[in-house]
């Protein structure tokens, strides 16, 4: 059955062959209670980190907070910052649109990025195949001569992507924006207070299942959902086909974003709103995406070192957001010539090598019965199986280490992660419960935290 170019007649009827048609498995319906009863596919919370990468026409301009949303700054919001940055650089007349014949892309070498990716100890990758300003970095059926192939790069950079990804053995997942700023029949509909569906049912849905048909992402990151309902974006619609029937039903894993109201409620994981940082250990799946540069997803050639997070920042953030049983989504913002900046490349690579050695802490972890305690440093647990990880935000002061959480036994097990073939000596805090640790001297890690495994404790 060929889905490559969906209207609205065939999209509708084609659902309808597609949930009368078979009797046999379980079927998700169309609705959110049959919809979020599905189990999540594993490798998703096994995997707790990936990279996000936020590449588009707005990585030329690569200006101002939130460099992403430049058009908007610019021609909607008329920000002070980015009228003044146009005014001084670009001739007048110059429009938004013309930005995109600047994306070269010319040092693109989408298996160094994988490289990189691979080295950061990331096991899936984000990668934007629409932001808001409508550009597609594949060659959209619906998006003449504003897609990477039409203009500037020349280049389907999903497609090559997703080679040198995969070629790495990472997890391939697609942000997509739902909504356009300036897409004008986004704008027909807008103004008929949404009960018109034209730029779903010739953009929107077509895309996704051009995206899904062509490139199989595992991961779907929907977002630009908040200005309509899941109705009017036909989301239940869309997730049951994917689920049901789309090449990557048993693997696909999909976030929350998919109208008005749904985020924190249904969909696949939860990313709730931008920085989401639950206080205690959240009922659903969850991730949190996090920028290196604190301002902005896309790049900024404005970017300052102090706006830049450092090693044990990005450490200690994603050590809580695992032990609070989320994953870790880590965004870099690549230049328009598709360079990936130094500062960014360090940073992963730091991470890559923290993991290294604490990677059984991490991957593949469950939250445990307690998720944090303060000592001389701050201690996060993570659990598998019967052995719990404590990881420690700093290297304790004064000997021996208190830990107060874990009920020991005889058969009790301590050693430090760097060292796992040096038994650490301990001994019980009270009867109930709790520990002394001797530590031994403090290895180096540029990550500033360090982890103890502790065997044969509840
Ligand atoms: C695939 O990955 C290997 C390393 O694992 C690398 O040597 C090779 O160049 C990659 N191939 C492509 C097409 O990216
Ligand atoms: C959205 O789904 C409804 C209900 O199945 C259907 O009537 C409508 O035509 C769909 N719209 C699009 C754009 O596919
Ligand atoms: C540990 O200390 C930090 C900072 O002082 C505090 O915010 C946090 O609530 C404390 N955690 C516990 C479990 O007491
Ligand atoms: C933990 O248990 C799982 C099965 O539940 C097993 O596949 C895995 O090898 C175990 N891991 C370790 C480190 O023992």
């Amino acid at each position: 059955m060929a889905l490559n170019f969906v209207p609205i007649i065939s999209w509708t009827a084609l659902v309808t062959v597609f949930i009368s048609g078979r009797g046999c498995a379980a079927r998700y319906t169309a609705d959110w209670k049959s919809l979020d009863a599905r189990p999540l596919p594993a490798w998703f919370d096994e995997a707790k980190i990936g990279i996000f990468v936020h590449w588009g026409v707005f990585s030329v301009p690569a200006f101002g907070e939130y460099s992403e949303w430049f058009w908007y700054w610019w021609e909607s919001k008329k920000r002070a910052e980015e009228v003044e940055f146009m005014r001084k650089n670009y001739p007048t007349g110059f429009e938004y649109t013309d930005f995109a014949h600047k994306f070269h892309a010319e040092f693109f070498n989408p298996d160094s990025w994988a490289e990189l990716f691979h080295a950061s100890g990331a096991k899936y990758v984000v990668f934007t195949s629409k932001h808001h300003e409508g550009f597609t970095n594949w060659p959209s059926p619906t998006s003449w001569n504003w897609n990477s192939v039409d203009v500037g790069p020349h280049r389907d950079l999903v497609a090559e992507l997703a080679v040198a990804i995969r070629n790495r053995s990472l997890h391939f997942g697609l942000y997509h924006s739902l909504f356009e700023w300036y897409n004008p029949l986004f704008l027909l509909d807008e103004a008929s207070g949404f009960k018109t569906q034209n730029f779903v049912a010739w953009r929107t849905l077509p895309d996704l299942v051009n995206l899904v048909k062509v490139y199989k992402p595992e991961l779907i990151w929907s977002d630009g959902d908040w200005l309509a309902s899941d109705e009017y974006w036909n989301s239940t619609q869309f997730l049951a086909w994917l689920y049901n029937d789309s090449p990557v039903k048993d693997v696909v894993v999909t976030n929350d974003r998919w109208g008005k109201g749904c985020y924190c409620k249904h969909g696949g994981y939860y990313n709730c709103a931008d920085r989401y940082t639950p206080g205690k250990l959240p009922g659903h799946k969850w991730e949190k995406c996090q920028s290196i540069d604190t301002r902005s997803w896309g790049y900024r050639r404005n970017m300052q070192l102090s706006e830049v997070m450092d090693l044990p920042s990005i450490i200690k953030d994603m050590v809580y957001v695992v032990a609070m049983g989320g994953n870790y989504l880590l965004n870099i913002g690549p230049a328009a010539d598709g360079m990936i900046a130094p500062v960014f490349e360090e940073r992963l690579r730091g991470l890559g090598a923290w993991l290294g050695i604490n990677k059984e802490a991490i991957y593949a972890s469950k939250p445990w019965r307690i998720q944090t305690e303060n000592s001389t440093v701050t201690v996060w647990y993570t659990a598998k199986n019967s052995t719990v990880y404590a990881i420690m935000l700093g290297w304790p002061s004064t000997q021996p280490l208190e830990l107060t959480s874990p009920k020991t036994s005889k058969a009790t097990k301590v050693t430090l992660l760097d060292y796992p073939n040096v038994p650490l000596k301990w001994a019980p805090l009270t009867q109930a419960a709790g520990l002394l640790i001797l530590m031994p001297a403090m290895p180096a890690s540029r990550g500033n935290a360090w982890t103890l495994k502790l065997e044969g404790v509840v």
